[in-house]
């Protein structure tokens, strides 16, 4: 498996978005469109990857993208 962690130092993913924090159209900014996340899993998940977030260590927020290496066992699509 390959992993990518995105870690940064801002306010933290507030923790009532927690559970729809990927659904379209979720956002908490006045000219947000909620899409970003919402598309970023599903080119993530169109890889066969996962993409979660989790509260990072500097107090921001981390998003995790896991992914399984290309050639190796469970990916016979993966050309
Ligand atoms: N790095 C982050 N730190 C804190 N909150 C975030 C972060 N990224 C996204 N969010 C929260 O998730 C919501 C949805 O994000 P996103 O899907 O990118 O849409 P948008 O940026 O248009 O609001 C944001 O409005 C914000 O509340
Ligand atoms: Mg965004």
């Amino acid at each position: 498996m390959a992993e990518i962690i995105i870690a940064d130092t801002g306010p933290g993913i507030a923790p009532e978005l927690a559970d729809r924090l990927f659904q379209p159209f979720v956002t908490t900014k006045t000219t947000g469109m909620g899409l970003g996340l919402s598309i970023c899993r599903e080119i993530v998940e169109a890889h066969h990857g996962r993409l979660a977030t989790a509260p990072a260590p500097s107090g921001g927020a981390m998003f995790r993208v896991t992914l399984t290496i290309a050639g190796h066992e469970g990916t016979a699509d993966a050309a």
